[in-house]
Order: structure tokens, then C-alpha cells, then sequence
């Protein structure tokens, strides 16, 4: 097994081993103002939301994860047939592994050919060419293309980059250039104003925040350490519902999606309220596949979005944009951080 390999099999083993003491992405410190009068019926609310160019008809999808293993084949197969189920978009864990190791391709070709009329996203670093760039979206004829940006998560990977200095230079060039639309996201450490504008006068119109909160890639690559441990590390980043807050003043300017430690229909409307387009989750769906298989994640999923309608029910909204206009309160220390931050 290569190193690629083994790696990727031991994110998903520490990223389902983490999953019970999951963090919070703030979303418990912000609250609806409950009205009594709805003034709007179920069978007008649609769940629908476009998202780079493609409609998609429910708001959430099954974000970036795994590929490289015959171990995370499998896992993309099951992730595949979830989303073949239920119609929800799916993106596939760097294809990094497959530019380098093409015999490891079909751990990423399976998700086409399970899903062949899916809304399917190919995923990479920051630091590949475009010609790379392409590649990737041909391995999975994929709709459109995430770029990843994880700096901490190179930093505490041992065997991870150490030069950050093109990644600016290359995602202008693959979105300028790839043919597909292009999201960037970040893996779990939040995304700043300061970035989120940066990204935006490079060419970029969909970004995912990835915030703090959920899977945590510095206490995962300090586990896979044989020394120097970096401990003091696994608190770094915003978490994701700051995230969206240090995103407020982009939205005309960029669609945003929301992930991070997101688990459930709740934390999906909140996002959504927070001008999330739509909100990707990873850790939630690597979990659902492991313990309960596609066909009872799906039947999750189904569940989910009747949920997620009853919510905007009692919220009086009919769309997804209409959630961005919900009253909502948050404690404290996130006021303190809009205050500090000059957030409106
Ligand atoms: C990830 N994530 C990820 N992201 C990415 O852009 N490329 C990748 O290859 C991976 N690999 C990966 C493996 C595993 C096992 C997990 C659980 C996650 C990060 C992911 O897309 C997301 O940004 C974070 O996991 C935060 O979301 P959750 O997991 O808290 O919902």
C-alpha cells in the first residue's frame, strides 16, 4: 500500500473514531425568534436551491471525503448509492491520489458509475496545475470541481506541503480555466472575510466556509504523529457558523456554502438562514454509510427533508431564500466576535 493509500484509510478511521465526540460549529448559540402566525402552507415550501449553475432540489449534499484505497472504493460506492437514492449532489475526497497512482483511479470512477446522471464534484489541492485540474474532473466526469485549501492540515501532516506560495495563482488559473464550475473550500478550520475577498478577486464564485466544528483534520494528522505532537493545535480556526457571519457582506457577490459539523436538519436551516446556499456534510454521511449502509442512510435522508420542511413551516418560509430573512438571536461571545471583527 502506498502512503497515499494508507493515509486515506486512516483519515476515515480517525475521522469515524472522532465522530462520537464531534465538537459544535456554534450553531447551539443561535436561536429563531419563534412567531406565532406562519401565514404560509406546507405545499407552497419548495426545498430547492441552485448552486453553480446547477439546480439542485434539496439544499444539502454529501461533501468531499474519501478515494485512493480499495478500502475507500467502497466507502465511495455506498456514498454513491446514497446519493443515487436521494438525488443529492456528491463530491468525492481528493483525486490527488489517482494524478500520482493512476492504478487507484477506479476508487474514484466508481462514484460515476454508480451514479451515472448524479451531480457529482472532483476534488483536489490547491497546488496542482491545471492540466491536473482537468484530469481530475475527467476521472469522475465530473459537473464541477472543488479545490481545497488546508494549510494547518499540511502543516501538522508530516509528509505534507510546505509551500503555500502559488495556491492563490493556481485556483484563479483552474477557475478561469478548467471548463466546470469551481467551489473552494476550505476542510474544517473556517474561512475569514480577509479570504473569502481574496478569493473573490481572483475570479472564484463559489466558496465553501468549511468551519470549525465537526471533523478536525489538526487532531487527525496529530494522531497519525509518530512525534512532536501538536496538541495545542486542535482548537485552531472559526467555526462555522462565524464563518458564515465573516461571509454576510459577500453574498451578492459569491454564493456561500456552509460545512463543518453540521449533523443534522436544524443545523441545515440555521446555515441556510445565514445566507448559506446550500450546506455540505462529510463526517454525518462517512458515519450514516458505516453504521447503517446506503439504503438506511437514504431512508435518513428522506426523514431529513421532511424535517427540514416542518422547520421552515414554523419559520413562515416558502424557499430557501426566504430563510435569509428570519429573526434570529446568538450569544454573546459571537456578538463579541462581530464586534471585534466589525462585522454588521
Ligand atoms: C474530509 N474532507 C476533505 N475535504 C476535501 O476537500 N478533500 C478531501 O480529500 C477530504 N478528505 C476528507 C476525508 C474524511 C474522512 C473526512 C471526514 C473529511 C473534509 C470535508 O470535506 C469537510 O470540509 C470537513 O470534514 C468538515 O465537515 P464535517 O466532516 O464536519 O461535516
Amino acid at each position: 500500500m502506498t502512503i497515499d493509500s494508507e493515509r486515506k484509510d486512516q483519515h476515515v478511521a480517525f475521522a469515524e473514531q472522532q465522530y462520537q465526540d464531534m465538537g459544535q460549529a456554534d450553531f447551539q448559540k443561535m436561536r429563531f425568534v419563534h412567531h406565532s402566525l406562519p401565514e404560509i402552507a406546507v405545499a407552497d415550501i419548495s426545498l430547492e436551491t441552485k448552486l453553480a449553475g446547477f439546480t439542485m432540489a434539496e439544499p444539502f449534499y454529501i461533501n468531499g471525503m474519501t478515494g485512493g484505497s480499495e478500502k475507500t472504493k467502497s466507502i465511495n460506492a455506498d456514498l454513491a448509492a446514497v446519493a443515487k437514492l436521494t438525488g443529492l449532489a456528491m463530491a468525492s475526497g481528493s483525486v490527488s491520489a489517482a494524478l500520482k497512482d493512476p492504478s487507484v483511479s477506479d476508487s474514484f470512477a466508481i462514484i460515476r458509475k454508480v451514479n451515472p446522471n448524479g451531480l457529482v464534484f472532483a476534488n483536489i489541492g490547491a497546488h496542482h496545475s491545471l492540466e491536473n485540474a482537468k484530469r481530475a474532473v475527467a476521472i469522475l466526469e465530473a459537473n464541477a470541481l472543488q479545490i481545497h485549501i488546508n494549510a494547518p492540515q499540511e502543516m501538522i501532516m508530516p509528509e505534507g506541503d510546505r509551500d503555500f506560495t502559488m495556491w492563490l495563482r493556481q485556483i484563479e488559473e483552474i477557475t478561469a480555466h478548467v471548463g466546470v464550475p469551481v467551489i473552494v473550500k476550505e476542510v474544517g478550520f473556517g474561512m475569514s472575510r480577509e479570504t473569502i475577498r481574496q478569493l473573490i478577486n481572483v475570479g472564484v464564485r463559489t466558496i465553501d466556509v468549511s468551519g470549525k466544528g465537526g471533523t478536525n483534520f489538526a487532531a487527525i494528522e496529530n494522531a497519525r504523529r509518530t512525534h512532536i505532537a501538536y496538541d495545542d493545535l486542535e482548537n485552531w480556526g472559526q467555526s462555522t457558523l462565524i464563518s458564515l457571519l465573516e461571509a454576510q457582506a459577500f453574498q451578492q457577490k459569491a454564493e456561500i456554502i456552509a460545512s463543518g459539523g453540521i449533523k443534522n436538519p436544524f443545523d441545515i436551516v440555521k446555515a441556510l438562514s445565514l445566507g448559506a446556499k446550500a450546506v455540505g456534510l462529510s463526517g454525518q454521511f462517512l458515519h450514516m454509510v458505516l453504521e447503517d449502509g446506503p439504503v438506511k442512510t437514504a431512508e435518513t435522508v428522506a426523514a431529513w427533508k421532511e424535517q427540514i420542511t416542518t422547520i421552515m413551516a414554523m419559520l413562515g418560509k416558502t424557499s430557501v431564500a426566504d430563510l435569509q430573512q428570519t429573526d434570529v438571536i446568538f450569544q454573546r461571545d459571537i456578538i463579541d466576535w462581530c464586534d471585534m471583527r466589525g462585522l454588521d
